[in-house]
């Protein structure tokens, strides 16, 4: 089966969060399920590199407005398009914002584009390419569907939410300028409240709609996480297919960013990653070492977080935090690394090879998220023996076991899990994760669980290779 992959962000070569990671893996996974997956990307300058190994292999004089060349290339062992339209993507910055972090004010024409040019492909309208299905993700590609029914094409698709809160909602001025038929103007269409929605026109015109966990997907029904979109998901349907993670870029027995390579049998050497992680961040010896891998967003529950680092430290424990986001949380995280030198380390920025070492080498990580799709931070956590501590939601909550005593007495137990995003919750949590920290073997154990359990993607490439199949067989 052959099908076209379109999204907006994927590693190594263009990443902002967690849907680099799966663009960039899902691919070779469901390659072993007899599924080959061509990857469609705008052509960033990120993609320069890729983009001369390639050659062209189709023109559009005028694809919203844009002069468009399609490239062919490859990423690793997988096919690579990449759409080259430099007064679209050429640009510093990152895909979505400009430098100072201001969104690009021609976002819905530089993803619309994305989407059109995937919408003909998916239609069979560029020569030499046929697909079965079109895999549209998120926002950016939330058009796509949009565009492959337009044009009519034969193949199905499947639009996958990996975060309800970004919906690319634009002023309804643009519609006559998508090119897209009148009819799609309605509830049924691309209208959402009177405005133009990308994601709202994927999960209304997708075959199938899916979301990062089974979880988030019961989630998502409701108003509390739905963000306008419930209606829509209690109708339709969402299946929650749970993320993976990539072996061959987060494996402590071979990560190249680690000084201390290690596996479940082998943990203490990660107290060699524990000492350059304190060089690095220039912390004192001490307590149990928390880490940060995040976005400081309110999305994560940064801003509880940081009204805790006072007390965080007065019980002893120790925190390194990577990150960057809302600028008073930025500061706030500063002034407290302020207050507390030596105990406090806080690395403002985004630094994959210290995202690693921090894995590698923290106790724990803090994950405390008011809603998380599906979360990849806790997975890298559970595979390099950095103990989760997570609040129960999304895919966190289908991700990481609790240690509580049945879990504890069963040994099965990966990580600490809190309800709630509350001052009280999160503090609780992180007392309970310092006492049992404190108690060796019940912490080696709950390392050793996470590292022995298989989050790689296989089970779920598998899940969704079979979904492809069940769509695209003819009846
Ligand atoms: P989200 O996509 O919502 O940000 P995920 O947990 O799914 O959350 O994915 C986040 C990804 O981005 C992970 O690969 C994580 O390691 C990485 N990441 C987040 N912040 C940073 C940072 N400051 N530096 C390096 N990597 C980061
Ligand atoms: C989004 C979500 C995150 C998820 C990632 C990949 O960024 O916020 O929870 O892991 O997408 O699906």
């Amino acid at each position: 089966m052959r099908v076209l992959a379109v999204a907006s962000e994927c590693y190594p070569l263009v990443k902002t969060g967690g849907l680099a990671d799966v663009v960039g893996a899902l691919p070779a996974a469901l390659a072993h399920h007899g599924v080959v997956t061509t990857t469609l990307l705008p052509g960033y300058p990120a993609m320069a590199q890729a983009t001369r190994s390639g050659r062209v292999v189709h023109r559009w004089p005028d694809l919203l407005g844009a002069e468009a060349r399609l490239i062919e290339t490859q990423l690793g062992t997988q096919p690579l398009l990449v759409l080259d339209a430099p007064e679209l993507y050429a640009r510093p910055g990152g895909p979505y914002a400009d430098e100072s972090g201001r969104d690009w004010p021609d976002n819905w024409r530089r993803f619309a584009a994305l989407s059109r040019a995937a919408g003909e492909l998916a239609a069979g309208l560029v020569d030499g390419y046929r697909f079965d299905l079109l895999h549209a993700h998120d926002w950016q590609a939330g058009l796509a569907p949009a565009y492959a029914r337009a044009l009519g094409a034969a193949a199905k698709s499947v639009a996958t939410i990996h975060n309800i809160a970004f919906q690319g909602v634009f002023d309804r001025g643009i519609f006559p300028r998508l090119g897209l038929p009148e009819s799609m103007w309605s509830i049924d269409g691309l209208e959402y409240y009177g405005q133009v929605g990308f994601l709202k026109a994927g999960l209304a015109l997708a075959d199938r709609i899916t979301t990062v966990s089974p979880t988030y997907a019961q989630e998502i029904r409701r108003e509390q996480f739905g963000m306008g979109l419930q209606g829509l998901i209690a109708t339709r349907g969402a299946t929650g297919i749970v993320n993976g993670l990539d072996p061959a870029v987060w494996n402590p027995e071979t990560d190249a960013a680690l000084p201390a390579r290690y596996t479940h049998r082998l943990l203490d050497r990660r107290s060699r990653n524990r000492a350059a992680v304190e060089q690095t961040f220039g912390l004192s010896e001490g307590g149990p070492l928390f880490c940060v891998v995040s976005r400081l967003t309110e999305q994560k529950g940064m801003d509880v977080l940081a009204t805790l680092l006072d007390e965080l430290v007065d019980g002893g424990g120790r925190l390194a935090l990577l990150g960057s986001g809302d600028k008073a949380l930025e500061a706030a995280f500063l002034a407290a690394a302020h207050r507390h030198p030596g105990s406090i380390g806080i690395r403002i920025g985004y630094d994959e090879v210290l995202s690693h070492l921090l894995q590698g080498g923290a106790d724990a990580i803090l994950i405390p998220s008011r809603f998380e799709p599906c979360g990849l931070t806790q997975l890298y956590g559970l595979a390099y023996g950095c103990v989760p501590v997570v609040a129960r939601t999304g895919g966190l909550a289908d991700t990481v076991i609790d240690a509580n005593q049945a879990a504890l007495a069963a040994g099965v137990a990966t990580g600490i899990v809190h309800d709630g995003v509350t001052p009280d919750a999160l503090s609780h949590a992180i007392t309970r994760a310092m006492h049992l920290h404190a108690r060796p073997p019940v912490w080696r154990r709950l390392q050793e669980n996470g590292m022995r359990a298989d989050w790689s993607w296989d089970a779920s490439a598998r899940t969704y290779a079979d979904l492809f199949r069940q769509l695209t067989v003819q009846p």
